[in-house]
C-alpha cells in the first residue's frame, strides 16, 4: 500500500483564502471597503447535562480565513486589507493541571493572523476601529440542512456599545468563494482521498464471512487513524446485502455473507479537508452474474458522466446522463419494459436511483452551495434530488455517485405508482433484489479545463480489478 505523505495546509494558505475572499467582496459593490467581517469559532456541547462535551469540531468558515480550530474564538477581518485580529476567551489557568491552557502567545505564533487578544477587549476595539462602520456576520441557511450559520450577533447585541450590523450580505460570498477550490486546496482533497483509497482497499482486504458489517466500520476509520490520525467526516457506510439500499445506512449489526455485496461509503477529513468515495464489493471476492450486470450499468453510467464533464455542461444534464444510461441498462435487462424517453419522462429513474447524482465537496462533504443568482435555470423534475444546480466550471470539486438500489420500501412505493407499475417487472426485480441491495460508485473529481481529474482514481473499481485486487492478483500500488 503506499503510503500517503500527509502535510498541513502550504505555509500563507489560510492568509490567502482571507485575501481572495475580501478581494471578492471589494469587486462585488456589495461591501463598504472600509468595514469588517466578524467571525465566531467552535463552542464546545455539554452532553446533555454530563460534564463531558462533544468533541470540538472546527468551524469552516474561521477554519478557512485563520486555520483556527479552538473553542471560544472570534475574528475580525478588514475587508480593505484581509488583516485579522482574533479575540480568545481565555481558559482559567486555574484549570491549567486539567486541561492544555493555550495563552495568547501561543495563538499569535500558531496561527496566520496579525494580533491575539482576550475577548475582553473586543467591544473597545470595535469602538475605537469599526466606530460607524458596518460590521459583516456570517448568517446564513445551510440549503441542505436547513440550520443558519454560527454567528455572534448575540454578543453583538449584549454590548452596551451598538455598531451597525449587516447580517444578510455575507453568507451567500462565503459560500460562492468555496465553490471554486485554489491548487491547495485540490491537493488537500486528493491527499483526503489518498488516506481514504488506502482505508478503502486495506478493509477489502479484511471482509470474511461472519464478521459483523461494524467490524469492517471500526476497521476502515482505524486505518484512517493509522494512516493520519484523522477521523471520518461522516458515518461511515458499509451495509451488506439488502443494507446496501438504505442511503444513509446506520446500524451496522449485520453478519457478511459470502455472497454478497457489501457497500462501503466512507471518507476521511485531514487537515478539514474532506473525501467521500463509495465502493460496492463481492465480500466473498467474485461477483455473481446478476451482480455482475447491474455493477456495470452503474460503472457505465458514472463513465458516461466523466465522458460528459467540463466547462458549461450542467450539473443536472450531467444527472440526466446517468438517469438514462441506467434505465437503459435496465431495459435491456428486461427490469422495466418500454421506450426510454416515456419510462424517464413517468420517472420510472427515481425508484432505482432516488438521489442526486453528486454534490461540492471541500471543508463539508455536502459543501456549500455558492450564489443563488448563479444557479442556472431549473427545471424542476419530479422526484430529482439535486444539491447542485450550476454549470460546471473550471475547479469546481465535485463527487460523481451513481447507483442502482432495490429498497423494499421504495420498490413499494412503485407498486403503488400508477405512472410506473406497469413498466417494472416486479417478478424479475426480486430475483435481483435477492443478490444485491444497492450498488454505488463514487468518485471525487475536479472539473479541469478539458474534462475531469479523478482524484480517487487509484482505487479499483471495474469488476475485473476489483476481483483481482481481492484475491491479491494485482501488487497494489
Ligand atoms: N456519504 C455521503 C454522500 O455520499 O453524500
Ligand atoms: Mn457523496
Ligand atoms: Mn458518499
Amino acid at each position: 500500500m503506499k503510503a500517503v505523505n500527509v502535510t498541513p495546509p502550504a505555509p500563507g494558505f489560510f492568509k490567502n483564502n482571507r485575501g481572495d475572499l475580501t478581494f471578492a467582496l471589494r469587486s462585488s459593490g456589495h461591501f463598504a471597503h472600509s468595514g469588517f467581517i466578524l467571525l465566531k469559532g467552535p463552542v464546545l456541547q455539554d452532553i446533555y447535562d454530563d460534564d463531558i462535551q462533544y468533541p470540538l469540531i472546527p468551524e469552516n468558515t474561521l477554519y478557512h480565513l485563520t486555520g483556527i480550530a479552538d473553542e471560544d474564538t472570534y475574528a475580525l477581518i478588514s475587508i480593505a486589507d484581509s488583516s485579522c485580529v482574533i479575540y480568545v476567551k481565555l481558559q482559567d489557568p486555574a484549570k491549567s493541571y486539567w486541561i492544555k491552557v493555550k495563552g495568547l502567545e501561543e495563538f499569535k505564533a500558531t496561527y496566520e493572523i496579525d494580533d491575539a487578544k482576550s475577548f475582553e477587549h473586543l467591544e473597545a476595539d470595535l469602538a475605537a476601529k469599526v466606530g460607524k462602520n458596518t460590521i459583516y456576520l456570517n448568517v446564513g441557511v445551510n440549503k441542505y440542512s436547513g440550520i443558519t450559520s454560527l454567528n455572534p450577533l448575540s454578543e453583538l447585541e449584549a454590548m452596551a456599545t451598538k455598531f451597525t450590523i449587516d447580517k444578510d450580505s455575507l453568507y451567500e460570498f462565503i459560500c460562492e468563494s468555496r465553490v471554486h477550490k485554489n491548487a491547495e486546496e485540490i491537493r488537500l482533497l486528493s491527499q483526503a482521498a489518498e488516506v481514504a483509497i488506502n482505508s478503502h482497499f486495506s478493509t477489502w482486504k479484511k471482509l470474511k464471512a461472519g464478521l459483523t458489517e461494524r467490524e469492517i466500520s471500526n476497521f476502515f476509520s482505524c486505518s484512517n487513524l493509522t494512516q493520519c490520525n484523522a477521523l471520518t467526516p461522516y458515518h461511515n457506510i458499509c451495509g451488506c446485502g439488502h443494507n446496501g439500499s438504505y442511503l444513509h445506512y446506520e446500524d451496522r449489526d449485520a453478519p457478511l455473507k459470502a455472497e454478497d455485496l457489501i457497500l462501503i461509503d466512507a471518507g476521511v477529513r485531514v487537515h478539514g479537508y474532506c473525501s467521500d468515495i463509495t465502493r460496492t464489493v463481492p465480500i466473498g471476492g467474485k461477483f455473481s452474474e446478476k451482480q455482475k450486470q447491474i455493477y456495470n450499468i452503474v460503472l457505465a453510467a458514472q463513465e458516461a458522466v466523466f465522458r460528459a464533464v467540463k466547462p458549461g455542461l450542467s450539473w443536472q444534464d450531467a444527472h440526466i446522463i446517468a438517469e438514462r444510461t441506467m434505465l437503459q441498462g435496465l431495459l435491456d435487462l428486461k427490469v422495466i419494459k418500454g421506450e426510454l424517453e416515456d419510462l424517464w419522462k413517468r420517472r420510472t429513474s427515481y425508484y432505482f436511483f432516488p438521489h442526486g447524482l453528486g454534490h461540492y465537496i471541500g471543508l463539508y462533504t455536502h459543501d456549500l452551495a455558492g450564489l443563488k443568482s448563479k444557479e442556472n435555470v431549473w427545471v424542476p423534475y419530479e422526484k430529482m434530488n439535486l444539491r447542485v444546480h450550476r454549470i460546471l466550471e473550471e475547479n469546481m470539486v465535485l463527487t460523481n455517485e451513481p447507483g442502482i438500489y432495490f429498497n423494499e420500501g421504495l420498490l413499494n412505493l412503485a407498486k403503488k405508482d400508477e405512472k410506473v407499475k406497469d413498466v417494472i417487472d416486479f417478478d424479475l426485480v426480486a430475483q435481483y433484489a435477492k443478490e444485491i441491495g444497492g450498488i454505488r460508485i463514487e468518485d471525487m473529481f475536479v472539473v479541469t479545463n478539458t474534462g475531469a481529474k479523478i482524484l480517487s482514481s487509484r482505487l479499483p473499481k471495474t469488476v475485473m480489478e476489483i476481483e483481482a485486487a481481492m484475491a491479491d492478483k494485482v501488487v497494489y500500488e
